[in-house]
């Protein structure tokens, strides 16, 4: 058993064994195709309608606008390149800065096809700038994709404010909202955007099973063909026990959501109140975040060499962009805030849950002290050599 103290929850997060439970069955005995007729086809069928029906109240949606995809970037994937499909070149498309790769690639990629890409910045808190965007939508816009949490910062955007603005000029907006669902609240109705992804491991539901929640009154093209499951718009047999297990773990959000939010909260302050005073800077401290994310950086210090040594020293922790690759290139996120490309190699990122305790922080914090006391005796041995 890994005795390693897991603090990167916005990576992936443990499966709830009621999840599992739900699943069991799926992965054990149930043979059935959805799309058979008989009656293993039609057990099937039902259990994805209860999911879908789940995930819908999840997030504020009708069942019917619920597509299930492989995971969050697929749903983005589909998002950006799905609905883009129905506009011509002369429309341009547009992201912010602090996208997660799953919007940017495919929108960038979308240049090889004669698509002007647009890019938003952020302020130096890390909030996405409405007036930068009215400036962006003097052009004629197809579509605008701004994420509703960041995975890095956990900085909350203001998506209603950015999709009233795009609406003023009938430009369509999607949301990737795969770090909001579970954090805060995601309502699609409410929000009014037209489309929004989410995914069922940041949840503790399972890997590899997400969802593009999308409004019926767009146009969207899909980007795999076959047997027309997902009414057309994601061919290919369903998976089963996924979309079950993503269906029971947005049940699940449900239970107890602010005295687990209170909890995290609090935990993410004690660590925070620790680490300032071991003079780390923390991205986005002052700016509206989830309860759980924590960003911040030592002087000095890479972040990769930083999560090498915590990891040793028994904590998963996570470096700069975490979600993309094992790149050393400082975080795009706080290259968009404007903060020092030497600061920003050593952004490091602790991500809680309500399985943390005060107790793992407390004990974090004399781990982090020791290790980075021993690499200022490292850099100070260096100068004097
Ligand atoms: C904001 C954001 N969008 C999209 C994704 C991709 O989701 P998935 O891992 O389900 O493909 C992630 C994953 O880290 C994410 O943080």
């Amino acid at each position: 058993m890994n005795e390693t103290i897991y603090f990167d929850n916005n990576a992936t997060s443990a499966l709830n064994p009621k999840v599992l439970e739900t699943m069991m069955p799926f992965l054990q005995y149930q043979v059935g195709n959805p799309t058979s007729q008989h009656s293993y086809g039609r057990h099937a069928r039902l259990a994805i309608d209860t999911a879908r029906q789940q995930v819908a109240e999840s997030c504020g949606c009708h069942p019917s606008q619920v597509i299930f995809t492989s995971g969050g970037t697929e749903s983005d994937n589909l998002a950006i390149q799905g609905i883009s499909a129905g506009f011509d070149t002369s429309s341009q498309i547009v992201v912010s800065a602090i996208e997660h790769p799953a919007v940017t690639r495919p929108a960038f990629s979308l240049r090889s096809r004669g698509y002007r890409v647009a890019v938003i910045g952020t302020d130096k808190q890390g909030f996405i700038d409405p007036l930068s965007l009215e400036v962006i939508l003097e052009k004629p816009t197809a579509l605008i994709s701004a994420m509703m949490v960041n995975n890095e910062t956990g900085v909350i955007q203001d998506i209603k404010t950015l999709n009233q603005l795009a609406k003023t000029k009938g430009v369509l907006f999607h949301t990737d909202a795969v770090q909001a669902l579970g954090k805060i609240e995601v309502n699609f109705e409410d929000l009014e955007v037209d489309a929004l992804s989410i995914s069922a491991h940041k949840i503790n539901g399972p890997q590899g099973v997400g969802a593009l929640i999308v409004s019926k009154s767009i146009d969207i093209f899909p980007l795999l063909n076959g047997g027309g499951q997902e009414r057309g718009l994601r061919s290919g047999t369903e998976n089963v026990a996924g979309i079950v297990g993503f269906g029971q773990a947005c049940a699940l959000l449900k239970d107890q959501a602010d005295i687990k939010n209170q909890t995290v909260a609090m935990l993410r302050d004690q660590l925070e109140t620790g680490l300032l005073k071991l003079k780390a800077t923390i991205f986005a401290h002052h700016s509206t975040r989830v309860a759980n994310t924590s960003f911040f950086a030592f002087n000095h210090i890479q972040g990769e060499t930083l999560v090498t040594a915590m990891d040793q020293a028994g904590f998963a922790i996570a470096s700069g962009s975490a979600c993309s690759s094992d790149s050393t290139e400082p975080s795009h996120v706080l290259m968009a805030m404007g903060v020092a490309s030497d600061l920003a190699r050593g952004a490091v990122r602790v991500s809680l849950s309500i399985n943390n305790t005060a107790e793992q922080i407390q004990t974090f914090l004399v781990k982090l002290e020791q290790v980075i006391g021993q690499f200022s005796n490292l850099s100070a041995v260096k100068i004097t050599a």
